[in-house]
């Protein structure tokens, strides 16, 4: 028995089975082409994958569920549209012919976006702060706009169940809508969607529950999270495991996929996609090089 034995046992999500314990976790691939269809490149990109035995593979990091999301400038999949409904289905095939399976990631960015792609939206957030990477203007989210949202999330997952996709994964990670509600340094809302914790978890708590509508109980549905959002005033570890526990009492998520940093300041975005010259330290050392702002 070696130490690595476990990778290779199986592992159960809702219905599924999946091989092994081996996961390619959501990343934009900048790969869907033609108006945020995956094609043929992009699904050879995850059929090798497959085809060396990994289990399972996120695909579709950060793919928007609304047309308020700017799909054009990560070239995601652009799952606001049924458009994307026989793409999936080809990816699906491809991926189950060699035994793995295969999940989209989907979210609303909100805030964390450039204001000038696709089709020109006005970017929105909790209370119209603009995040200090994409430095975006944004509006404040009206209550209609919230709940087209939540509706737009329950499409979405539809699509991918419809396309003969193994699951989602809905992105509250690395600051986009969901977790733009979370966070009072970006939510300053008087009203239902903001102040206490149940206000602050409401717009989450109501996407699962719109979700689990559309795809019934048995369709694999799993949480990405931040771990800490690595700023003095920010939500920190402790925060973050009473978030996933409030959710996980909810019982509507299969799984939890954690992150370990927000991104939405450029040295936390550094801890979530490291360049070369960052060096291997432990995690423990990350909170140093963050920004405050
Ligand atoms: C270029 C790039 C894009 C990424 N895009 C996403 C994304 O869209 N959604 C997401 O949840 N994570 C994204 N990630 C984070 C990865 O899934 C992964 O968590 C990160 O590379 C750290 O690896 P680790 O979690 O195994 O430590 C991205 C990473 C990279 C390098």
């Amino acid at each position: 028995m070696s130490q690595f034995d476990a990778i290779f046992q199986p592992l159960a999500i809702n219905k599924l089975t999946i091989r092994n314990r081996v996961i390619s976790t959501a990343h934009a691939e900048v790969y869907a082409t033609e108006n945020g269809m995956p094609t043929e490149r992009y699904i050879k990109y995850y059929e090798e994958k497959a085809k060396g035995g990994i289990g399972l593979c996120v695909c579709g990091g950060s793919s928007p569920v609304s047309i308020d999301s700017p799909q054009h400038w990560w070239s995601s999949v652009n799952m606001s549209t049924d458009d994307v409904i026989p793409h999936l289905q080809n990816l699906a095939d491809a991926m189950h012919k060699h035994g793995a399976h295969i999940m989209i990631q989907i979210t609303h960015m909100g805030r964390r976006s450039r204001w000038d792609g696709g089709n020109w939206p006005t970017l929105m957030s909790p209370s119209g702060i603009r995040e200090p990477v994409h430095r975006a203007t944004c509006k404040t989210i009206e209550p209609e706009e919230i709940w087209r949202i939540i509706g737009d999330f329950a499409k979405a997952t539809k699509r991918a169940k419809d396309g003969g996709l193994d699951g989602v994964e809905l992105s509250f990670a690395h600051q986009h809508l969901v977790d733009q509600f979370w966070s009072p340094r970006v939510n300053k809302r008087t009203d239902e969607w903001g102040g206490s914790f149940e206000n602050r978890m409401r717009f989450g708590t109501e996407v699962l529950k719109a979700v689990r509508e559309a795809v019934g109980p048995d369709f694999a549905v799993g949480i990405r999270m931040t771990g800490d959002e690595f700023h003095p005033d920010g939500l920190n570890q402790d925060d973050m495991k009473e978030i996933a526990a409030y959710y996980d009492s909810l019982g509507m998520i299969d799984f939890f996929s954690i992150v370990g940093s927000g991104c939405d300041t450029h040295n936390t975005l550094a801890n979530v996609i490291p360049n070369m010259t960052y060096p291997p330290e432990p995690l423990s050392t990350w909170r140093r090089a963050s920004a405050v702002w």
